[in-house]
């Protein structure tokens, strides 16, 4: 079953609770929360607390997506703001192992993220130990971004290493989803998608959701 993320960097923030609650109506599971650090990205975003009010306002599973550099610091308090699933990136971490046991520790789902130029044999120290890999099809700071083609094969050569090893690992892709390149990366092996322009970036929510649920219909397991 194929999840959508949508990401609250592209809610409009003014009316945040309205566009959480119309995604919400269209079975929405997952919301992306995108931190940023201005050190790791070049851009700074949400805190703890934006997670906790998220958390509040509609229940949903938190998928909290760290662009920080060296996050163990503040993994705690994203798992007490209500985050269920934290992942951090392999670029800016230098105990990975460390980190991932530390979201566990604390209750929360662990996953590890992959920029656009970081080759997929990074992961296969840490693949069984974690829950979610998460492709990044845009170089991470902003959205609105171009999808970069090439992570197609990555996003396959990972989806055979969770297949060959019989792993319960989700397979995320995040930047520039949109309905023509939704369906390219759920045939490569994606099962979660994030969509933030795509989503709160269009007039009409719900139907900017069905247009991308339809995009892979016919490929989805
Ligand atoms: C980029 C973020 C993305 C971003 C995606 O650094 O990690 O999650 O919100 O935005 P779109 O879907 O507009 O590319
Ligand atoms: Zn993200």
């Amino acid at each position: 079953m194929i999840k959508i993320a949508p990401s609250i960097l592209a809610a409009d923030i003014s009316r945040l609770e309205e566009q959480l609650l119309i995604v919400k109506k269209e079975k929405i599971e997952w919301l992306h929360v995108d931190v940023m650090d201005g050190h790791f990205v070049p851009n700074l975003t949400f805190g703890p607390s934006m997670v906790k009010a998220v958390k509040k306002m509609t229940g949903l599973f938190m998928d909290v997506h760290l662009m920080v550099d060296e996050p163990d610091f503040i993994i705690p308090e994203f798992c007490l703001a209500g985050a269920d699933m934290i992942t951090v990136h392999v670029e800016a971490i230098k105990h990975l192992h460390r980190s991932i046991q530390l979201i566990k520790s604390m209750g929360a789902q662990a996953g590890v993220t992959l920029n656009p130029g970081t080759p997929a044999h990074l992961l296969d120290s840490i693949l069984t130990e974690i829950d979610l890999v998460l492709v990044m099809s845009v170089n991470p700071g902003y959205g609105g971004q171009k999808f970069i083609p090439s992570v197609i094969e990555k996003i396959r050569e990972i989806s055979n290493k969770i297949k060959q090893k019989n792993l319960n690992v989700y397979l995320e892709v995040d930047g520039g989803i949109t309905a023509d390149t939704a369906p390219q990366v759920v045939k490569a092996g994606a099962n979660v998608l994030v969509a933030g322009t795509s989503v709160f970036g269009q007039e009409n929510i719900p139907r900017a959701i069905s247009l991308i649920k339809e995009s892979y219909a016919g490929l989805s397991k």
